[in-house]
C-alpha cells in the first residue's frame, strides 16, 4: 500500500514536471525582449539610418531628412516605435501608414533591397542572431507591397 502511494506521487510529480517544461518551452520571450528591448532597438535604428545615409544606392531619398535634425529625430523615433510595437514591445507607432509615408517616391525593388541590406548590416554590427534577424525581416517584408511602386 505504502509503495503504491509512493508510485502514484512520483507519477503525479512527473506529469506536472513534464507539463511545466513544455509550457516553458512554448512561452518564448517576445522578439522585442530577444532583441534586447528599447535600448537595443534604438542602437540598431541609429546604425541603420547612418548606413542608409552613407548608401549611395538610396541616400538621395533621404537628402531632406538628414538635412533637418528635427526631421531626422522624428524619422528615427517613428522607426523605433514601429519596430518596438511590431516586435511586441510597449511602444505605440503614431506615424503614417506605409502607403502614405512612401507615396510618390517611386521606390523600386532594388531600392527596397538596398535598404534591407543596410538594416541587415546594422543587425550584424550588433550581433543580432540569425533567428532574430529572420523574425524581424518576416515582420517588415510584408510591408513591401505598400512601399515599392507607390
Ligand atoms: C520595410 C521597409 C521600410 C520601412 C519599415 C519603412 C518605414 C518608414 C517609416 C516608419 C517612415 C516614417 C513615416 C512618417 O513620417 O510618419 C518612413 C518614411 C520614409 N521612408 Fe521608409 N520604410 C521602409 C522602406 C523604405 C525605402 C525602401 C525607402 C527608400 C529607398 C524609404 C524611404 C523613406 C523616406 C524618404 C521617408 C521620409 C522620411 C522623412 O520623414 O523625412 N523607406 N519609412
Amino acid at each position: 500500500m505504502q509503495k503504491s502511494i509512493t508510485r502514484l506521487v512520483v507519477c503525479v510529480l512527473l506529469v506536472f514536471a513534464t507539463a511545466s517544461m513544455s509550457s516553458a518551452a512554448s512561452m518564448q520571450p517576445s522578439l522585442y525582449d530577444r532583441l534586447g528591448g528599447l535600448t537595443a532597438i534604438k542602437a540598431v535604428v541609429d546604425q541603420f539610418v547612418a548606413n542608409v545615409g552613407a548608401d549611395q544606392k538610396i541616400n538621395k531619398f533621404f537628402t531632406a531628412t538628414v538635412a533637418d535634425p528635427q526631421r531626422l529625430a522624428t524619422f528615427k523615433m517613428n522607426l523605433v516605435n514601429q519596430i518596438c510595437q511590431g516586435t511586441g514591445g510597449p511602444c505605440k507607432y503614431t506615424g503614417k501608414s506605409m502607403k502614405d509615408a512612401h507615396k510618390g517616391m517611386g521606390i523600386t525593388d532594388a531600392d527596397f533591397n538596398a535598404l534591407v541590406g543596410d538594416l541587415v548590416a546594422a543587425l550584424n554590427k550588433f550581433k543580432v542572431s540569425a533567428q532574430n534577424q529572420k523574425d524581424l525581416l518576416a515582420l517588415l517584408g510584408p510591408m513591401k507591397g505598400d512601399i515599392v511602386g507607390q
